[in-house]
């Protein structure tokens, strides 16, 4: 692997080889998403606790000072809505160019398998791949479902996976589900887990990332489990434990509850 490539994944993933990265890109097809109206607001305190940020251009730009040394994965699919017609209509919204301007670590984008879309979101995988491989930028694709959150099961996501790794992804961001195991072992490269929609307790948070991370998933992609809840800190702080100390959900939730109460320190 060429030292740029090598460089990069090595600061997305740190030395344990396990990483927590932070998305805010919501927007990009959600608009004001809750909590997240305000991006700045809602990154600012997290920054410490992150391995990166999954974000827009746009969001770069405006919320985040440029001395900001966490390492930037840049969402560059977009073009599609909430309120059109179809979210798998998705393309790449950010050269290859931009992105080096930009100073990202990475560049992320949606395949959608299984829709109408397929055949087009997987040919633009497959070419961002062929320009990142050429500045040595890492592929994250995200394996995105859409609004059937049903679709959030093993054989689905395996194949899913499985094709974003063929295409040349460096990294694939999925949902967890039950028997994750049988996602990871199907690919070849590493894979985040995404969050989806909150969920009713912290503790089921820590359940699932404890879960997929047991069954041999690297790490989280993981958003509005955790800023939309009412203490965004310490469920980073809990959730960074499971991931870089291998603490258990119930010493997470421990974590959390001892912390919660604590004002946010400013990065
Ligand atoms: C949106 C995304 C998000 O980055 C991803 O869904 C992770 O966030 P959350 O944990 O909130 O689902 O790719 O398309």
């Amino acid at each position: 692997m060429e030292w740029g490539m090598a460089n990069r994944l090595a600061r997305l993933i740190p030395r344990d080889g396990r990483c927590l990265f932070l998305p805010v890109d919501h927007g990009y097809f959600q608009g004001p998403t809750r909590k997240l109206e305000q991006p700045r607001q809602t990154i600012q305190p997290l920054i410490p606790y992150a391995d990166a940020f999954f974000l827009t251009r746009g969001v770069l730009r405006s919320s985040v000072d440029p001395d900001n040394t966490k390492p930037i994965i840049l969402r560059v699919s977009g073009g599609a809505s909430v309120v059109g017609k179809d979210l798998a209509n998705e393309g790449i919204t950010t050269g290859m160019e931009e992105v080096i301007r930009l100073n990202a670590a990475a560049v992320g984008m949606s395949v959608f398998i299984g829709t109408d879309y397929e055949r087009e979101s997987l040919l633009n995988l497959a070419r961002l791949v062929d320009e990142g491989e050429k500045y040595g930028i890492p592929v994250m694709a995200v394996t995105a479902v859409g609004k059937e959150l049903e679709k959030r099961e093993a054989r689905y996501l395996a194949l899913c996976c499985r094709i974003a790794a063929e295409m040349g992804a460096r990294i694939v961001k999925t949902y967890w589900c039950e028997n994750f195991e049988k996602v990871v072992q199907g690919c070849p490269v590493p894979v985040v887990m995404a969050g989806g929609p909150r969920v009713d307790t912290e503790l089921e948070v820590f359940q699932f990332v404890h879960d997929g991370m047991q069954r041999g998933a690297i790490g989280v992609n993981l958003g509005r489990n955790i800023w939309q809840n009412e203490h965004p800190v310490a469920m980073m702080r809990a959730i960074r434990a499971i991931i870089h100390e291998d603490a258990t959900p119930e010493q997470a939730q421990e974590l959390y509850d001892s912390i919660k109460g604590q004002p946010a320190v400013m990065a």
